[in-house]
């Protein structure tokens, strides 16, 4: 009997559920076709890269070997010594034996012929090999004494051999050499050794591995795989290099940008600000190697038809570092110069100073950059001072370079109130805006830029991520109730496209086994690359950027949480669709009535992109990179409106053709 009523009440519920399924939301919208409203920037949905939790080296940097030119504090880091089998021999860090960056360089002594003796690297967490891929080594070696011979080798976690290559050959000269390695088996957590045979001595330096299969096949290129997530959200801009890296925790630690470019030899390898920064995630072998440096990310913007937003630091380090700061006047001038000299190795042409540097890179004609920050979550009137210095040499040459400010680490409050109004009587053009913030803030915060001064400074919504947990904590997850709510909230950045010209989620990527910082858009392993909810949801607006917002309303006001909807639409001009989101945070599926104003003509179908989950601590994993994804179907509208079905829980595009 009690099973009975049990079955006759799950009957019951399930019909509830089915006719709740059914509903019509008793919110009617409407879009009101004739009015256009804001253009939509070409830069509005972009991406923020920073040097973090392995982003660059160990990440988007294709090299697999750590510490490649023996340049960390400790030269020997990443590096094991083998010694196998009765080898007899040595291995020496040497210490600043040469002048310029690249100070140090290894020495490999065989005493004998017999067993074993080398250097093993661990790569960054492991070294990811793929069966199948050939391997590019270089590396700079001379020969010291004897005849010995380099042997390259890759070794599986397992220990079995999976690739191999000899030099036989060395000069007494320092000489550039480069082997092939193809790899025969798939492994994650693998090993690299360069060994010495035969007796003698050889001095190497600068060891590197790549595959040949790279973003566009270039030498000491990227992840392609990486690169092609961000490619796929076809960003508008995209900001380099951080974040905090800017700034430093000194100034000494700041990012040089002039440092970074030229040959690998040249560019000065140096400790990364966020190898320290968190007690509960130390990273004591988080360097950086500039293998991606300024031209490169010049280049990566140019690739994936992103506008190239640079980011220089102010002369201010790190305020919630050191703080450190440099002087007003003549001291300050370097800084300033940095940016001068940046614009003009973008821009200028091939035959002036820094035009030529960038040409003898291989890239004569100008990237085209159109935009320029200044200062990275500073604060304080030492800030402004800076901030005016920088402005007015730039505007006096470049008056049609856009010039980014920054309105400090918090989206509110005090230090960010005087900011921006000092920034507005700066006539400052763009502010960068942070919010690190609960899921929450982000649904209650969706009508934001509604209150926004229409004729004041444009806003960059530089780096926010809602925190699952709290900002920093290593429990933070990218799970759908945030990304979910960063959709709502993103429905309000576009309603005011008029004002929030820029927008980007950070941090961008993260290594599984090496992140400093959660929640980040886009995880990784050695092998593989996966995009969180969060990061469909940024693609869902990007890839629908469209051209121009139409206004959405019920009873006249925007949606921004009544009856749990959100909602914005815009209109593309290119491809004549009407596009319209809709965040439904309800766990009830429903049908949104929307009527639609105006002289046009609807096709006769339509599509939905959907994300949805029933459960909003889902997320996605390297196992199951798309647990929770868009999915596709079809819809036919009204005459004169339309009838979308959402689910509970769900971001939709809804997508028709007009005429
Ligand atoms: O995105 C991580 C850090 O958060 C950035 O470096 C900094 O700008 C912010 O505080």
């Amino acid at each position: 009997m009690k099973r009975i009523i049990t079955s006759l009440l799950f009957v019951s519920m399930s019909i509830i559920s089915l006719s709740v399924k059914a509903q019509v939301s008793q919110t009617p919208l409407k879009i009101d076709l004739s009015v256009k409203g804001a253009d939509v920037q070409p830069t509005m949905w972009g991406l923020f890269f920073e040097d973090i939790n392995f982003a660059a080296d160990g990440g988007l940097y294709a090299e697999k070997l750590k510490n490649y030119s023996f340049e960390f504090d400790n030269p020997m880091m990443g590096w094991n010594r083998v010694e196998e089998n009765q080898a007899n021999g040595y291995t020496y860090a040497m210490s600043y034996t040469v002048a310029g960056p690249n100070k140090k360089y290894i020495q490999l002594k065989r005493l004998n012929a017999i067993g074993t003796l080398g250097l093993q690297n661990s790569g960054f967490r492991g070294i990811g090999l793929q069966k199948g891929e050939t391997y590019r080594l270089t590396f700079q070696a001379r020969k010291v004494s004897g005849n010995a011979q380099l042997v390259a080798q890759l070794i599986g976690s397992e220990k079995a051999l999976l690739g191999t290559a000899v030099q036989k050959q060395l000069t007494s000269e320092w000489t550039g050499y480069e082997l092939s390695i193809p790899c025969s088996e798939t492994d994650k957590n693998a090993r690299f050794r360069l060994l010495i045979e035969g007796e003698g001595t050889i001095d190497v330096d600068m060891v590197s591995l790549f595959p040949y299969s790279t973003w566009k096949d270039r030498k000491r290129g990227m992840r392609k795989d990486i690169v092609q997530l961000l490619a796929d959200m076809q960003p508008g801009f995209l900001r380099f290099p951080g974040g905090c890296i800017v700034e430093g925790f000194d100034l000494e630690n700041r990012y040089q940008w002039k440092k970074t470019i030229g040959d690998m030899a040249g560019r000065e390898v140096r400790v990364n600000r966020w190898n320290t920064e968190f007690g509960h995630r130390p990273t004591p072998d988080y360097y950086q190697s500039f293998g991606i440096g300024f031209f490169e990310y010049f280049q990566l913007a140019e690739d994936i038809g992103a506008a190239p937003l640079p980011i220089l630091s102010c002369g201010l380090a790190c305020q919630f570092n050191s703080g450190e700061i440099v002087q007003m006047g003549a001291d300050l001038e370097p800084y300033i110069q940095d940016a001068v000299d940046l614009i003009e190795f973008a821009n200028a042409p091939a035959n002036t100073q820094w035009g030529s540097v960038r040409a003898e890179m291989g890239h004569p004609a100008p990237f085209n950059l159109r935009f320029i920050g200044v200062g990275n979550e500073n604060w304080g009137p030492q800030y402004i001072e800076r901030a005016k210095a920088f402005a007015e040499v730039i505007k006096a040459r470049y008056p049609d370079v856009t010039i980014v400010s920054t309105s400090g680490p918090s989206p509110e409050g005090k230090e960010f109130d005087y900011l921006w109004g000092e920034l507005k009587k700066m006539n400052a053009e763009i502010i960068d805006e942070h919010y690190y913030r609960q899921p929450e803030w982000f649904r209650e915060n969706a009508n934001r830029y509604d209150k926004y001064d229409r004729n004041g400074p444009k806003v960059f919504a530089g780096e926010y991520a809602a925190q699952s947990v709290f900002t920093v904590s290593p429990d933070n997850q990218n799970n759908w109730n945030c990304a979910l709510s960063e959709a709502a909230f993103m429905t309000g950045l576009e309603r005011n496209a008029d004002v929030v010209h820029m927008a980007s989620y950070a941090p961008l990527l993260a290594h599984v086994d090496a992140w400093q910082w959660k929640p980040d858009l886009i995880w990784f392993d050695n092998l593989s690359a996966f995009g969180t909810p969060n990061y469909y949801v940024q693609k869902m607006f990007s890839t629908n950027r469209g051209s121009y917002v139409v206004p959405v309303t019920h009873d006249n006001h925007s949606v921004s949480g009544q009856d749990n909807l959100f909602a914005s639409a815009v209109v593309d001009t290119a491809t004549h669709e009407l596009i319209v989101k809709i965040v439904n945070t309800a766990q009830n599926s429903r049908k949104i009535n929307i009527d639609l104003a105006g002289k046009f003509k609807l096709a006769a179908k339509g599509t939905i992109t959907e994300m949805a989950a029933d459960d909003l601590a889902v997320i996605n994993s390297i196992e199951e990179p798309q647990k929770i994804a868009p999915a596709e179907s079809e819809f036919e509208p009204g005459k004169k409106s339309l009838v979308i079905e959402v689910k509970g829980q769900s971001f939709s595009v809804a997508k028709i053709k007009i005429k």
